[in-house]
Parts: C-alpha cells; structure tokens; sequence
C-alpha cells in the first residue's frame, strides 16, 4: 500500500493505473469492521482500492466535536493495508481547503432534514469534500455506509444533479453482536452507556416512529428525532445522546431487518 499526502503525489500515482476500475472509499479514520466491509466490498470488485482518510473539518459545526474525533492514523493504515488497499490519501487540511477556498456544493432539499436540522451545515461540508475527492480519484465506483443512510441519499442525488460518472454503492450497516451499529463514536460511551445505548437498535426494530421514541425515552435516551424517512430504500431514522454522545441510526422499512 502506498500512503500519499498531496492531490499530485495521488494523481501521479494513479496516472497509471487507468483503465483499471478505480475504488474510492472516503473515510474519516478511526476504523472498525463498518469501514472493513466497505473495504472488502472494493476490493472484491475493483482493480485499484484508493482509501481516504482525513478528518474533514467543513462538516462539523462544534469545535468540540471534531476536536474530540478518533485520530488513530497507524492503526488505520495498518487495517487499510492489511485489508488490500493500495493507496491511502491522507491530506492535510490545507492540502483540501487551500487559503481562499470559496466553492461549495449544498444539495439542497435532502440535506436540509434531519441530520441537516440538527447539524447545519453538515451535508455541504461532506457533499463539498465528497466532490472533491471524486475530481481528485476520478473513481469508478465510491463505497458509502448505509448507516449514514442520508448522506447516501444526499450524495445520490449529487451524483445525479452533477451528471458525475460514478456509481454508488451502499454496503449494509456492520452491527456487533448484540445489535449496535458500528461507529467511531462507540468508543467513547462509558460501558453503563454503551448497555443503555442498545435500546437505540431495539427502539428502531419496531419499525414505528411513535413507539420508538416512547422506547427511547423509557430507556433515559435523549432523543433529537426519530423519523421514517422517503430514501430508497425507505428507513425509520433516529439521533440521540446518550451521555454526551451522539449516536445515530436507521433500519429499512422494507425487507429483512439488518
Ligand atoms: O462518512 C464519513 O466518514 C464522512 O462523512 C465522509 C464520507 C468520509 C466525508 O468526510
């Protein structure tokens, strides 16, 4: 695996290797088998595997938040390589958000609801930074969690309204073995929350917004929203706290539950 840290090292290095079907999968590091399973769905069908890793700054909206984000670069190299990528771009904030930087990309209905309510901005921090590393790779093929499933739908929608000539795969949501979704943000629930924190998983399996938040709140979970939302496919969508994290999560509304 080779580690790049400028647009022109990556760009030189994949000059190369066109022709070949290219893989992107943008990551914010601190990975678990969530991004593993990304990285296998990649490999399994591309030629070239081109993992990002970079924490990006424009979507969050509280300094505290990315402040206190997992950075855990060897470890993710480590996986990164060991799960058969063959390029790893890990830019610098600069080296993303130039001095001056002014273009932005805002989708602007999808990302305006739920995550997008409670964290303004968001969506136009990971829809810029998405497009940018779509210009930089030029993928074949980028790989997103369905556990973010509206960002999924958001970048959907911008690969569509900007006619980009790539195609989106959702891999399914890694959960462990007593139902929690994967996430970074695991980490840094103490082990009373991380227990109180499966009523998030069993709320959703009911599958009715109503219910859900009356589960949640039974279960002393501070719930920001609990919404079926119209994605493809369809999905019953919640944030919460529990202690000072934020957790989310969805489950389809149709077909087998994950
Ligand atoms: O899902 C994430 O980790 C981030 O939102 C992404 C897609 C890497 C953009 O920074």
């Amino acid at each position: 695996m080779r580690t790049c840290r400028t647009i022109a090292e990556l760009r030189a290095a994949l000059e190369s290797r066109r022709g070949g079907a290219i893989g992107l999968v943008p990551t914010m590091g601190a990975l678990h088998d969530g991004h593993r399973a990304l990285l296998r769905a990649a490999r399994d069908e591309c030629e070239f595997v081109v993992m990002s890793l970079f924490v990006n700054p424009a979507q969050f909206s509280a300094p505290a938040d990315l402040n206190g984000y997992p950075r855990e670069e060897e470890h993710d190299l480590a996986l990164a390589a060991d799960a058969g990528v063959d390029f790893a771009f890990v830019p610098t904030a600069e080296e993303m958000y130039p001095p001056g930087f002014q273009t932005w990309v805002d989708v602007t209905e999808l990302g305006a609801g739920l995550e997008g309510a409670f964290r303004p901005g968001h969506f136009r921090g990971v829809a810029t930074v998405c497009l940018k590393l779509f210009a930089i790779v030029r993928p074949d093929l980028v790989y997103f969690g369905q556990k973010d499933a509206q960002q999924v739908e958001v970048l959907r929608q911008m690969i569509h309204d900007l006619a980009l000539d790539l195609e989106l795969r959702a891999i399914p949501t890694v959960r462990d073995t007593d139902g929690l979704a994967l996430s970074s943000r695991n980490a840094r629930l103490t082990a009373e929350e991380r227990q109180r924190a499966l009523a998030l998983p069993r709320a959703l399996a009911t599958r009715d917004a109503a219910a859900a938040r009356e589960a949640l709140e039974a279960a002393g979970i501070a719930v920001e929203y609990v919404e079926t939302a119209p994605f493809d496919p369809p999905v019953l969508a919640a944030a919460v706290r529990v202690g000072s994290t934020r957790l989310i999560d969805n489950f389809p509304l149709e077909g087998d539950a994950p």
